[in-house]
């Protein structure tokens, strides 16, 4: 079991069978004629779970409060007919025109003042009371409309909040970040003392004073900043709570959600934060076409997600089955990287898979945006491989449920992106992601999944805890993560953590104030690296003997003077690699230090990938941290398992070679015994004995 709390089952999960299989359907853009077709296709695919109306509203209401819902009703009786369910949405994500004409002032304003228009999407600003009240008026008129539908299953909020615009400067957005700057800090003097407003005239008489950070002449207060990007996380939220108290009010029994965008190109959300008013956790998912290591970072996406869910199963809400259309140059999948995408997912944690969309667009920004019916109908690599994939879901219908089975944790907090990513810090190259990403990579190249936990969340059964430049730590989220150490984890933190508090004003004393206990080190001076640059080490790590072979490993991107510090009954921190050149010739650049039954690591530059390798190699040693099964290289593994202790391990084969897997088990995919091999890019499901 992932050492996670298990919560209970939202109410979808029981309206739904097995692993759910569908897509956006948007039959508003087609004749009736293309409509009944799409049910025939649907029976042949095996679809059973559909998101309908999310871009409807211009359609539903063309002008202020006269309604066509004919078209609606029919497509919702006709998919409840042939037993397919839907996340029915609020149809709120684009306002229609005649909403804007009549209130320009619903529209996002940028940082330089620039009014964002329609003739798109998403223009509108989350704080603005009029949009509330007439997207809370659609939404309660589809919500009395369709509260007995036998096809409703989940509530569909919105879409992808903070797609396109997540950030708001309006006037309006300047009312509603004043007022929840007042109800944080509760008095002026509170907020001058947490924003260090002393610092270049910046005192604020009254909250009636206080701005958006707008465009300025040079750099902005980091405080004023960072509660900037809170409250655009805040407000969007809070705006999905409005519509949310509507849907609660007139079906409380029907649950709700939105689509999320969790991946490593989504900073601005806090979805931690976000988790708590969902009711089960959606995710849309994109892949990046010219990364040659796309399913890597699907792989961060769909763990990171599952790190939101609380470990709980998600849905896989949008992917694509192919192309995308707004890439620089839109490639598609190869040959059967649908189905290991979309399984990649499940492995990960998934029990809906579901793409955008149902069928493929003849007009409009995304006609060349892939489906799952493609222009060219059913005779097409696509549809082929759409059938396919819903057979091998329905066979994997035992897995649903069951939880992904990690003992290695990454620490993740959102609001440490947002912090250490302020301008005017010691060096623009320290990404809050890329330290964590190279780990993660490390993990998944060698058939490990890692849990991403929030800082406070328990940490609890973890063997190895990886902290990745979280410069900004509460106190309690230090605590805890001292406390895993100390309870047996082995523990590494890396440079650029622990740094200031939540306020962003530096724990002083000595970097890093937050952890230099836990460390036994402390730092006196960071030297990052200028741009391109390395630095040499020592290798230390290698075997255990101090010996060093070959040339030792080389930093990037930091450098900093680390002392060893402190003796507590632990212990002092030894020193396992420095340095080796001027100015820090011998300054240690990974220390280890026992911690009560477990031992707390620290990293003073990003090792080049052998240095990643040995040290992960070590770590693992250490902490006894092992993979789902043995397997030949370019094995993706995972190991989901069911309440009544049964595993199901998910073998990937990325390669373009067969590979050897050695799990014992029936083969779900195939329904045979799994005889030990999984061709080249194929998947394999073992039900283990
Ligand atoms: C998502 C969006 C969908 C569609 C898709 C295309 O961001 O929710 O409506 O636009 O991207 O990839």
């Amino acid at each position: 079991m992932s050492p996670q709390e298990k919560s209970p089952a939202p109410a979808v999960w029981t309206s739904l069978e097995g692993i759910a299989y569908g897509g956006d359907y948007n039959p508003e853009q087609w004749p009736v004629s293309v409509r009944m077709e799409d049910l025939e296709l649907m029976k042949e695919a095996g679809v059973t779970f559909l998101s309908v109306g999310i871009f409807s509203w211009g359609l539903l209401e063309p002008s202020e409060g006269e309604y066509d819902f004919g078209w609606l009703d029919d497509v919702l009786d006709n998919l409840a007919a042939a037993g397919i369910k839907v996340a029915l949405a609020t149809a709120t994500a684009a306002p229609p025109a005649w909403l804007v004409r009549k209130h320009p002032e619903i529209l996002p304003v940028t940082a330089d003042g620039t009014v964002l228009g329609p003739g798109s999407r998403r223009h509108y600003t989350p704080s603005s009371a009029v949009y509330r009240r007439y997207a809370t008026g659609i939404t309660r008129v589809l919500a009395e409309r369709y509260k007995d539908h036998p096809a409703l299953a989940l509530w569909h909020v919105d879409n992808e909040l903070g797609c396109h615009v997540s950030e708001f400067y309006g006037d309006e957005d300047a009312a509603a970040f004043r007022a929840w700057l007042e109800r944080r800090y509760g008095s002026i003097d509170a907020l001058n003392a947490a924003w260090g407003t002393a610092f270049w005239s910046q005192h604020y008489a009254s909250f009636e004073e206080i701005l958006p950070p707008r465009v300025a002449p040079s750099t902005l207060n980091p405080g004023q900043q960072l509660d900037f990007q809170r409250f655009n996380s805040w407000a969007l939220m809070d705006y999905y709570g409005a519509l949310l108290e509507v849907l609660r009010e007139v079906t409380p029994g029907v649950p709700a959600t939105t689509n999320l965008m969790v991946s490593s190109a989504t900073k601005s959300m806090d979805y931690f934060e976000w988790a708590q008013d969902l009711d089960v956790i959606a995710n849309d998912h994109y892949l990046v076409a010219a990364d040659p290591e796309r399913q890597i970072e699907l792989a961060f996406s769909a763990d990171l997600t599952r790190g939101v869910a609380g470990g709980d199963p998600w849905i896989l809400m949008e992917h694509s089955t192919s192309a995308v259309n707004w890439q620089p140059r839109n490639q598609p999948k190869m040959p059967g990287e649908m189905l290991r995408n979309s399984l990649a997912h499940v492995a990960r944690g998934a029990d809906a898979v579901m793409f955008f969309q149902w069928r493929q667009s003849f007009a409009g920004s995304e006609k060349f945006h892939s489906a799952m019916v493609p222009h060219g109908g059913r005779d097409t690599r696509v549809w082929r491989e759409v059938v396919e994939l819903g057979a091998s879901l329905k066979r994997l219908a035992p897995v649903r449920g069951s939880r992904v089975e990690s003992r290695a944790a990454i620490v993740f907090d959102y609001e440490a992106w947002w912090a250490s990513e302020i301008d005017s810090h010691p060096s623009q190259d320290v990404k809050y992601l890329d330290l964590m990403r190279a780990f993660h990579r490390s993990l998944f190249l060698r058939g490990i999944s890692a849990d991403f936990v929030h800082p406070t969340a328990s940490l609890e059964g973890y063997g190895l805890v990886l902290v990745c430049t979280l410069y900004n730590v509460t106190d309690a989220a230090a605590a805890n993560i001292a406390s895993a150490a100390r309870a047996g984890a082995t523990v590494l933190v890396s440079y650029f953590s622990g740094i200031v508090d939540e306020r962003d004003h530096i724990r002083l004393g000595g970097y890093p104030g937050a952890f230099r206990d836990l460390l036994g080190v402390t730092v006196e001076e960071f030297h990052p690296l200028l741009a391109g640059s390395t630095v040499k080490l020592s290798n230390g790590l290698s075997d255990g003997t101090g010996e060093s072979p070959g040339d030792g490993w080389v930093g990037s991107v930091w450098s900093e003077h680390v002392r060893v510090v402190g003796a507590s009954t632990d212990g002092p921190a030894e020193v396992l690699a420095t340095f080796t050149e001027y100015p820090l010739d011998g300054v240690p650049a990974l220390t280890r230090r026992p911690a009560g039954a477990g031992s707390a690591w620290y990293l003073a530059t990003f090792p080049d990938q052998d240095g990643i390798e040995a040290l992960v190699d070590r770590l693992l040693a250490e902490s006894g941290v092992a993979a789902a099964a043995e397997a030949d290289q370019g094995v993706e593994l995972t190991r989901r398992r069911d309440a009544d202790g049964r595993g199901f391990v998910f073998a990937i084969n990325h390669s373009r070679a067969d590979a050897t897997v050695r799990v014992a088990g029936e083969e779900l995919l195939s329904g045979e015994r799994f005889a030990g091999t999984v061709p080249a890019g194929g998947v394999a499901v073992i039900a283990e004995d």
